[in-house]
């Protein structure tokens, strides 16, 4: 008998529910880790609230973790027991064990701690496709990061910088304003006080941004397209203040012959030879320090609800785990 936090029913953060479960022995191809930390994400309460629908009810929450390999099942050659691991996978996180398709499991560096593993596995897969391949980022480029001190905001801006980007980055108070500026931000814009368009124009005097990552959504457009420059990028990637709403493509037009993408994880790393190219590009970042790892909160698992409610009430910064 191990421990999970699972959803019988969608809803608040009260759904989140602390309870044993049988965890099984690895099938072929699998291998069964014990979790030493997992990571939180804005994905998990899309998920507990039936934004994202869950395959099924019940289902563990929670989609990245590191541990350490318990046992291997039938053809798993390049896992064994003891071995340091991490991933980026299907629903079945918020657990204290799993079994997992070896596949999707990367080794952790002995530079790595369990909790950079277990926060990097989402979020930072994410920059790095996000800063890589969505949109090569390259000196000189002017880039805004909406939700700059956040889990995904803080690695993006301080490895957008590393790349010799200009890191215009919106945040939702003060202390975070100063949290995106200690971590590669160059100007902060305090989005729910200040116009952050007018600011784009005015920081960039007028030629606004070559990028825009979104990962708020709904609050957030279309400003964002009216700060990018003609033929700018409108990356549309997470929706913590809602959705975005459908919109005539016509406004890409208007804007300047733009280009919009709604990227997801899933299609960056979906192979291995994927998955290994970016865990080898972000674990070396993190070990060269270009890439500081912020973990500001650590909760228990079964203070899972807490965690959700500190997460969907912005009072988070960078990222934050889980502790079996
Ligand atoms: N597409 C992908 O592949 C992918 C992968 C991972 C994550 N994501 C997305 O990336 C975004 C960031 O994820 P994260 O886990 O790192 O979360 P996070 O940024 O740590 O937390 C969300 C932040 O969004 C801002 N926000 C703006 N309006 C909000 C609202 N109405 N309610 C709550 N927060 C609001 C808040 O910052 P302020 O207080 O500064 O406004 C809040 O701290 C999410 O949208 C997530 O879905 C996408």
């Amino acid at each position: 008998m191990t421990k999970a936090v699972r959803v019988h029913k969608v809803g608040g953060p009260e759904v989140l529910t602390y309870e044993d479960i049988e965890v099984g022995a690895p099938g072929a191809g699998e291998v069964r880790i014990r979790q030493h930390a997992i990571g939180l994400n804005f994905i998990d309460v899309y998920f507990r609230t039936g934004l994202y629908k869950a395959p099924g009810l019940p289902f563990i929450a929670g989609n990245e973790a590191a541990g350490e390999v318990l046992a291997v099942g039938a053809g798993v050659t390049n896992f064994h027991p003891g071995d340091r691991v991490a991933y980026y996978y299907n629903l079945g996180g918020y657990a204290s064990e799993r079994v997992i398709p070896a596949e999707k499991l990367v080794k952790l560096p002995d530079h790595i701690t369990y909790e950079q593993g277990a926060v990097l596995m989402l979020k930072g897969l994410t920059v790095w496709y996000l800063l890589h391949k969505t949109f090569k980022v390259e000196p000189g480029h002017r880039v805004l990061i909406h939700a700059a001190a956040g889990g995904i905001g803080l690695l993006a801006c301080q490895w957008a910088r590393a790349l010799g980007a200009h890191v215009i980055g919106t945040v939702g108070s003060k202390a975070k304003a100063d949290l995106a500026l200690a971590n590669g931000c160059d100007h902060v814009i305090l989005y729910n006080e200040e116009n952050f368009v007018e600011r784009v124009k005015q920081i960039s005097r007028g030629a606004l941004c070559d990028v825009v990552y979104d990962g708020v959504g709904k609050t957030t457009f279309p400003g964002s397209l009216a700060c990018l420059r003609p033929r700018g990028l409108f990356v549309s990637f997470g929706n913590a203040s809602g959705p975005v709403p459908p919109f005539p493509l016509a406004e890409l037009n208007n804007h300047g012959s733009l280009f919009a993408t709604r990227p997801k994880l899933n299609d960056y790393v979906g192979t291995r030879k994927e998955l290994l190219e970016g865990a080898d590009t972000l674990f070396a970042a993190v070990i060269n320090g270009k890439l500081h790892v912020p973990i500001n909160h650590a909760y228990a698992l079964k203070d899972a609800a807490r965690a959700h409610i500190d997460l969907e009430s912005r009072a988070t910064t960078g990222a934050a785990i889980l502790r079996p």
